[in-house]
């Protein structure tokens, strides 16, 4: 049988949100530093984490190399969120073991959730592991390398109630030079059952806005054109000041003061929770043409009983009312995407047919689904039963693949004769005579290049479309 991996097939190639695969590092200048390879897995936090590591390394003598074997120190920035996103990093380090046997000078080092998560285990399960490092511990990392150098392992997983790396600017990697990710804020306070990030990323901390302004503006000075502001919960931003005698700026605050830095600077933002996204966030995007009409509003599931189990805070009709809420201030439009877990513990079939008919309901423009995967010491881990079999997970899996691709396709033909505004990222992946960029509903399009180039706003006319992209040409149409 075909494992079902949880990845919709359709999605576009070069969507970056992909869960469970891993990002390189780049070639950076530095003929007489030493050499880092930074391979990152999970979601974009981590690759954004990546950015921050590589930065405080720089300031300690790296540059960051795509050849893993001129390295002398490789990094595996690591995702605990399923067992297979675990298990590839395992497979990984495996892969390793030969060029360490060859090169004994090589550290090897493992960052991020999964680090947190086995903390001093990762040492003995996997011995060729030099050093474990927590996701809150970077700034410690050039003191754990002169440990791992004087020949010891070296252990940093405590986390902060505090750090936000606020002050330090992310070296980008792997960039196209238009599109960049900012960290928010970190950690989560949630306490949805299924999940080990609270347990990984700890507690929930905002950062200083103003430095979150600076690194926007920066970025937009060096030609960077659109900026997706991160979190595991970016609608329960909120800063009060170091010493919490500011007026508060919450999400909604901050998503303005990034919109004003420019009219061509877009914003994104990820991951909303349906019980945070307020009306005051809707009215935000809605005031300013730049903040992209586009939500990641995850549901998990269709059926109340099972979000009840997952303690998600909120059932269907809830949920159903938020989007209600959404294509109410900001229309029809606006995309919308999704997770979904399949076969969350006591699933039934008729929870399934919940899930199903909630996706009719909303008609997501994509999404990503997976079929759920035990942690060890979530709540659910400690209080439910995995109780569906592997098989019956699987298949639902399929079904709500199935319906997205679906929706995907009829959301995406409702595109079909109208002009939209792409930001250029560069040139298809399958011609060099197209390029490629985002609609703000966050969709890939596709278009004969002409003389534009990357960074420039074209007015595109969709003619055509599958599930996964949009294609068209130019226009000179001006936008209404
Ligand atoms: N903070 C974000 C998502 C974080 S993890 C949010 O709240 O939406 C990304 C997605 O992975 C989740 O939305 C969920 O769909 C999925 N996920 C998390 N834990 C999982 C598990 N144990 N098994 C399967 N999927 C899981
Ligand atoms: Fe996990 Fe829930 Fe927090 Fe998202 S909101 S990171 S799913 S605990
Ligand atoms: Fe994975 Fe950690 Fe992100 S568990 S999904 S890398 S927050």
């Amino acid at each position: 049988m075909s494992l079902v991996t949880g990845r919709l097939e359709i999605l576009k190639e070069e969507d970056k949100k992909d869960l469970d695969v891993a990002r390189v590092s780049v070639d950076e200048e530095g003929a007489n530093k030493r050499k880092l390879y930074i391979e990152s897995y999970g979601c974009q936090m981590n690759f954004a984490d990546s950015e921050i590591v590589a930065s405080i390394l720089r300031e300690n003598g790296f540059a960051t190399t795509s050849k893993i074997e001129e390295a002398e120190l490789i990094l595996l920035n690591t995702c605990a969120i399923r067992e297979n996103a675990e298990q590839k990093v395992r497979n990984r380090l495996q892969h390793l073991v030969p060029m360490k046997k060859k090169r004994q000078n090589v550290k090897i080092g493992v960052l991020g959730c999964m680090a947190e998560r086995l903390k001093t285990k990762f040492l003995e399960e996997e011995k060729i592991v030099d050093m474990v490092v927590g996701p809150d511990a970077y700034r410690d990392l050039p003191n754990l390398i002169n440990e791992v150098e004087d020949g010891q392992k070296a252990v940093n997983v405590f986390l902060s109630r505090e750090e936000t790396y606020a002050d330090i600017t992310p070296i980008r990697l792997d960039s196209n030079g238009v599109t960049a990710f900012i960290s928010i804020m970190r950690g989560c306070d949630n306490m949805c059952s299924f999940c080990v990030v609270p347990y990984t990323r700890g507690r929930e901390r905002s950062r200083d806005p103003f430095s979150i302004v600076k690194e926007a503006t920066e970025l937009f000075e060096q030609g960077y054109r659109e900026v997706t502001l991160l979190g595991q919960n970016v609608d329960s931003y909120k800063w009060k000041g170091v010493n919490g005698d500011l007026n508060t700026t919450t999400f909604a605050d901050l998503l303005e003061m990034v919109a004003l830095i420019n009219p061509d600077l877009r914003i994104r933002f990820s991951t909303s929770h349906p019980k945070d996204i307020t009306d005051d966030v809707l009215h935000a995007m809605k005031k300013y043409e730049n903040i992209c009409k586009y939500i990641h509003l995850p549901a998990q599931s269709g059926s109340s009983r099972i979000l009840d189990l997952m303690n998600r805070t909120y059932d269907r009709e809830w949920y159903m009312g938020k989007i209600d809420r959404i294509r109410e201030i900001l229309g029809e439009e606006c995309g919308i995407s999704q997770d979904m877990i399949t076969g969350f513990c006591t699933e039934t079939e008729e929870d399934h047919q919940d899930t199903l008919s909630l996706m009719d309901y909303v008609k997501y423009d994509y999404g990503y689904m997976f079929a759920y995967s035990e942690r060890p010491n979530t709540p659910a881990a400690k209080k439910l039963t995995d109780d569906i079999p592997a098989d019956i997970k699987n298949r639902r899996l399929t079904e709500v693949i199935a319906k997205q691709q679906l929706h995907s396709l009829e959301r995406n033909q409702m595109a079909i004769g109208k002009v939209q505004k792409i930001l250029v990222e560069g040139f298809s992946k399958r011609s060099a005579e197209h390029l490629c960029g985002r609609n703000d509903q966050n969709k890939m399009v596709v278009f004969p290049k002409e003389n534009f180039k990357k960074g420039d706003y074209v007015n595109v006319l969709v003619t055509e479309c599958t599930a996964a992209t949009l294609i068209g040409k130019a226009v000179e149409e001006v936008l209404a």
